[in-house]
């Protein structure tokens, strides 16, 4: 094909592709099947490698995003981002449109819009091409995300030909619409349970909500990423310099007719009484959308009568929002279960009969401990309150007394672990209860060795929760000293059970992945000192903990035999964590596991490989990086900390130093010389450690 054969058909293959992007994304009614879709793409994205100088920046190949963002550059809005003032209330409500009445009279009417729930965005477009995305940011000046906001595909990237003005932004919510939210965190849940991550863990892991996934997801530097998330975008508000339309509305009815995505659910409503209305209904109707909404905007429609309302300095006058209340059923309480983690903390939990809430079923709660109970004074089979707030996981909030049986039983705290038998023992002053069992209860020990295989500690991400559960069962494995003493024919054939409830299947291990397996263990032999450290699970002995501990002991002799005065004189390490330190080492069966993992030939001392000197030249200061320097960021950061300082992530009044390197976000620059932090160039830095 020749050039300007090659240029027409890009040209057609790219509006084809951008109309069935608008028509599946934006209208949800597709025109084509997802294979004749995909061989439009392919045969565009062979185009563009054959003829590199005819793929435009907006072509909707870019959608897979690819390029990385290493620090998101900082621009002024044109026209400020404000946010809306908040009402919770109906008479609140009625006061807001008191002062409307007051300001413009009686004849005015409202536009009543669903309140998304995700992050603000604005989007420029020129000559119909997207050209700038920014982030609400302080209202004044945003990040600019225009890579990553170019892989949502209901924003369109080139519009077409339209009555839209040459130039215009827009504005609107980045969300994640439900179902999509909660199969990535299926999908995530599996992916580190695979990788052995506890139940407790993963649910730490979890996205907690659609909203701070959409605001996380913005601010990820790969935007290949970004685009394997699902996001979506509605438009709510449209910025011309040249009159489109005299009201909100029919701008809202241009915007749609352009090729945005917006909301369907937006109302005229002529009176407060209208807008009451609109928000009963959407109240009791939100499950049925299959987004989060988190109340209702009302807005004065006409433009004319917007101008006259103004702005305060923080809010227009022109709008509000009303938000609703946390959801929540009732359902009854079945029974209380306890979990057993991998220190002995119990948690006890509500099993519920399950129960719809905000678009999902629950069957579980958490009570966290005895006192919660003792607080909600729940009785067996008890009705209760569930509400989820901004959470996946919802609370017990109260009980239905007048739904509660005469007969009915106080729920009193088990007093043996439902695993072990041994008696459950609570703390002076704690909360929480413990099995002491630590030796012989088997979700401890499966939980321990969890823990060490875990990502973040050992990473031997070749065994699994089950393989663990397996390997225990079968006798095998103890404790995670006994990993190192696995053998191939022990593993090979082994039979384990995955899946839960009623939805077992039984696996064997095939010879690919025994030699995974004993490659992974192998391997994480070579994991420093200081994750060794945290894989052992000592109590309150965390990454940092480990980290700092590592350091300043150098080799598990010199921790091993430190005197609580010498853990004490560790910078950040105080009484209780001396105190576990001392008892977990104090204990043989402790002592014998380090030296089966040394005899494995684990790294129990530090290796100075970075080659930077010690010294505590920088003991005791803050430091923030930011820019581009000479050396890598990590390895500038690593200096630091080489010489006894630390790093922050962010400007406060108490950070000693601010590293100024090339490019840096102007906003830090801004904050730091507000606060009087002392800014210094890598020179300058490099003078300090000399
Ligand atoms: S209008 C000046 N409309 O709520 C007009 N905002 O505090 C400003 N939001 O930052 C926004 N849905 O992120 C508007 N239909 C809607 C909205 C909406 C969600 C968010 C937006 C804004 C915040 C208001």
């Amino acid at each position: 094909m020749d050039f300007a054969a090659a240029q027409q058909r890009i040209q057609f293959l790219s509006t084809e592709i951008n109309r069935h992007n608008y028509h599946y994304y934006v209208l949800d009614k597709p025109l084509i099947s997802d294979y004749d879709f995909d061989q439009l793409l392919d045969e565009l994205i062979e185009l563009e490698r054959a003829f590199p100088g005819l793929a435009s920046p907006n072509s909707p190949t870019q959608r897979v995003g690819g390029d990385i963002t290493k620090e998101f550059k900082t621009v002024k809005h044109k026209y400020p981002m404000l946010s809306l003032g908040n009402t919770y209330s109906e008479e609140e409500l009625t006061e807001f449109d008191n002062r409307i009445r007051k300001a413009i009279g009686d004849k005015f009417e409202y536009v009543a819009e669903l309140k998304f729930d995700g992050l603000a965005i604005s989007l420029t477009y020129k000559n119909g091409e997207l050209v700038q995305a920014l982030t609400r940011g302080d209202g004044t000046q945003g990040d600019d995300v225009t890579t990553n906001v170019k892989t949502i595909r209901s924003v369109p990237l080139t519009l077409p030909p339209g009555d839209y003005p040459e130039e215009f932004e827009i504005r609107g919510e980045v969300f994640i619409q439900r179902p999509n939210f909660e199969k990535l965190n299926q999908k995530l849940a599996a992916e580190l349970r695979e990788k052995g991550f506890d139940e407790e863990e993963i649910a730490e892991q979890l996205y907690k909500n659609p909203r701070n996934f959409a605001s996380g997801s913005m601010k990820l530097q790969n935007s290949a990423e970004v685009a394997k998330r699902k996001l979506d975008c509605f438009l709510y508000f449209l910025y011309c310099n040249e009159p489109i339309a005299e009201t909100h509305f029919d701008s809202l009815k241009k915007a749609a007719s352009w090729g945005f995505k917006v909301s369907d659910h937006y109302k005229k409503c002529s009176s407060i009484a209208a807008v009451m209305e609109y928000i009963h209904y959407y109240d009791k109707h939100r499950d049925q959308l299959s987004y989060d909404i988190d109340g209702i905007v009302i807005k004065v429609n006409n433009y004319a009568q917007q101008q006259e309302l103004g702005f305060t300095a923080k809010n227009p006058r022109w709008a509000i929002s009303y938000k609703f209340k946390a959801q929540s059923a009732t359902t009854q309480l079945l029974k209380v279960t306890y979990q057993v983690g991998r220190t002995g903390a119990i948690t006890p939990v509500a099993n519920l009969k399950p129960v719809l809430l905000a678009g999902t079923t629950v069957k579980r709660a958490s009570l966290y401990n005895a006192d919660e109970i003792e607080r909600l004074d729940l009785h067996e089979s008890d009705i209760v309150f569930v509400e989820k707030g901004g959470e996946i996981i919802p609370k017990i909030t109260g009980v239905d007394l007048t739904k509660r049986a005469l007969t009915a039983a106080k729920i009193s705290y088990a007093t043996h672990c439902p695993e072990c038998g041994s008696e459950l023992v609570r703390k002076e002053g704690e909360a929480v209860h413990y099995c002491l069992n630590e030796y012989a209860c088997p979700p401890q020990l499966k939980g321990k060795i969890e823990h060490f295989i875990g990502r973040r500690a050992m990473n031997i991400d070749s065994l699994g929760t089950e393989t663990i559960n397996g390997l225990f069962d079968k006798g095998l494995i103890k404790n995670y000293a006994d990993l190192y003493k696995l053998t191939r024919e022990q593993l090979l054939g082994l039979e384990f059970t995955i899946g839960d409830e009623g939805n077992f299947k039984k696996r064997s291990l095939q010879e690919k992945s025994v030699m995974n397996i004993l490659k992974g263990i192998e391997d994480s032999k070579q994991v420093p000192f200081e994750r060794v450290l945290f894989a052992m699970g000592i109590r309150m002995v965390g990454e940092t903990v480990a980290k700092k501990l590592a350091q300043h002991f150098r080799t598990i002799d010199s921790l091993m035999n430190a005197t609580p005065e010498e853990l004490l004189s560790v910078n950040e390490i105080g009484d209780k964590i001396g105190e576990q330190v001392i008892r977990f080492f104090a204990d043989d069966k402790n002592r014998c596991m380090v030296r089966s993992l040394l005899n494995s030939g684990l790294r129990f001392e530090v290796k100075d490989e970075e080659g930077f000197e010690r010294s505590d030249k920088l003991a005791g200061k803050s430091f923030l990086v930011s820019g581009t320097f000479s050396i890598s960021r990590d390895d500038l950061k690593k200096l630091i900390e080489a010489n006894g300082g630390r790093n922050v992530s962010s400007v406060s009044a108490k950070l000693d130093y601010l590293v100024a390197g090339d490019k840096m976000g102007p906003e830090k620059l801004k904050k730091a010389e507000e606060l009087n932090v002392k800014i210094i160039t890598e020179q300058e830095f490099f003078e300090l450690v000399k």
